[in-house]
C-alpha cells in the first residue's frame, strides 16, 4: 500500500500548466495523488511535461481568454471523470509598462489574460464542481503587484488587484450557496520562472537585472516555483477547509516593509 496523498482521489485542472509555477503545481498535485488536466497554449511544453508526469496527468490546449476552449476543457473533465474538485487559475502575465506608455490594446490584452480568464473559467467549471457535491477549491494566482503599487506595472497591477477581489466575491457566493467550494488568491513576489527570466533578459545585463529582481525581496532571493506550488497545494487540499475568501502572500518579506 502506498501512502495516502494530500490530494488523493481529487480531480484538478491547472491553467498555464506547461511552464513555471503552473508546471510546479501539476507536479505537486500528481505527487499527492490527484489526477490533473494540465492546460496551456504551449502544446509542445505541455506534451513534454505529460511524458514526465505519466498516467495521472493529461494535457489539453486551453487559451484562457476563449470561452469555447473553457467549455471544451470542462466537457473533457466531465466525460472522463464526472467530477472536478480543484481549479487553478494560474495562466497570466503582462507587459511591463507605465500609465503614459500603455496602449489600450495592451491594457485589454492584460485584463483578458489575467481577469477575464477567471470569469470565463469559473463560470465554465463551477456547475461541474458543484454537481459532484464534494469539497472544491478555486485558486487564483494573483501577485504582490495586486497589493502594492509599481510604476511600470499599471495594467498588470490593476489586473492582479481585480482578481484578488474576484476571489473574495466567488468565495462568498459559494459559501452562501452552501457549496463547500472555496476560493482564495495567492500573491507571490518575483519567482524563478521563464516569465521572470525573460523579463530580466530584456535588459542590457540580464544577470544584473535578475540580481536586482532577487534583491526586491528582503530575504534577497527569488521564490522557487515549488515554494509557490506548496501554497497552491495547501489551498487545493482539504487541510485548508476553513480557508476561503482570503489571500496568501508569499514574498520573502516584501510587503512587510
Ligand atoms: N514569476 C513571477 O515572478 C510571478 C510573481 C507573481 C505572480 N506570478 C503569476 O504566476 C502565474 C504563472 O506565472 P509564471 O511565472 O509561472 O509564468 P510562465 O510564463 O512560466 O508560465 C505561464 C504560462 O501561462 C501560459 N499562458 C500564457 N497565455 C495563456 C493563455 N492565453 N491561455 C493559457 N495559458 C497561457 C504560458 O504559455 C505559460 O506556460 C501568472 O499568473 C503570473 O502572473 C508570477
Amino acid at each position: 500500500m502506498g501512502r495516502m496523498g494530500r490530494l488523493q482521489s481529487k480531480i484538478a485542472l491547472v491553467t498555464g500548466g506547461a511552464s513555471g509555477i503552473g508546471a510546479a503545481c501539476a507536479r505537486a498535485f500528481v505527487r499527492e495523488g490527484a489526477e490533473v488536466l494540465v492546460t496551456d497554449v504551449q502544446d509542445e511544453a505541455g506534451a513534454a511535461l505529460l511524458a514526465e508526469l505519466g498516467e495521472a496527468a493529461s494535457y489539453r490546449h486551453l487559451d484562457v481568454t476563449r470561452r469555447e476552449d473553457w467549455d471544451a476543457a470542462v466537457a473533457m473533465v466531465r466525460e472522463r471523470h464526472g467530477r472536478l474538485h480543484v481549479l487553478v487559475h494560474n495562466a497570466g502575465g503582462g507587459a511591463a509598462v507605465d500609465i503614459e506608455r500603455v496602449t489600450l490594446e495592451q491594457w485589454r490584452g492584460v485584463q483578458a489574460l489575467n481577469v477575464e480568464s477567471v470569469l470565463l473559467g469559473t463560470q465554465a467549471a463551477l456547475p461541474l464542481m458543484r454537481a459532484c457535491g464534494e469539497p472544491g477549491s478555486i485558486v487564483v494566482m494573483s501577485s504582490v503587484a495586486g497589493l502594492i503599487g509599481e510604476p511600470g506595472l499599471v495594467a498588470y497591477g490593476a489586473a492582479k488587484a481585480a482578481v484578488r477581489m474576484m476571489a473574495k466575491s466567488i468565495a462568498l457566493h459559494c459559501a452562501r450557496k452552501g457549496d463547500r467550494i472555496r476560493c482564495n488568491s495567492i500573491h507571490p513576489s518575483f519567482t524563478d520562472t521563464p516569465l521572470v527570466r525573460s523579463l530580466a533578459g530584456q535588459s542590457k545585463d540580464p544577470d544584473k537585472a535578475l540580481q536586482r529582481l532577487a534583491q526586491a525581496a528582503p530575504v534577497g532571493r527569488l521564490a522557487e516555483p515549488e515554494e509557490v506550488a506548496a501554497l497552491v497545494l495547501y489551498l487545493a487540499s482539504d487541510e485548508s477547509a476553513f480557508v476561503t475568501g482570503t489571500e496568501l502572500v508569499i514574498d520573502g518579506g516584501l510587503t512587510a516593509t
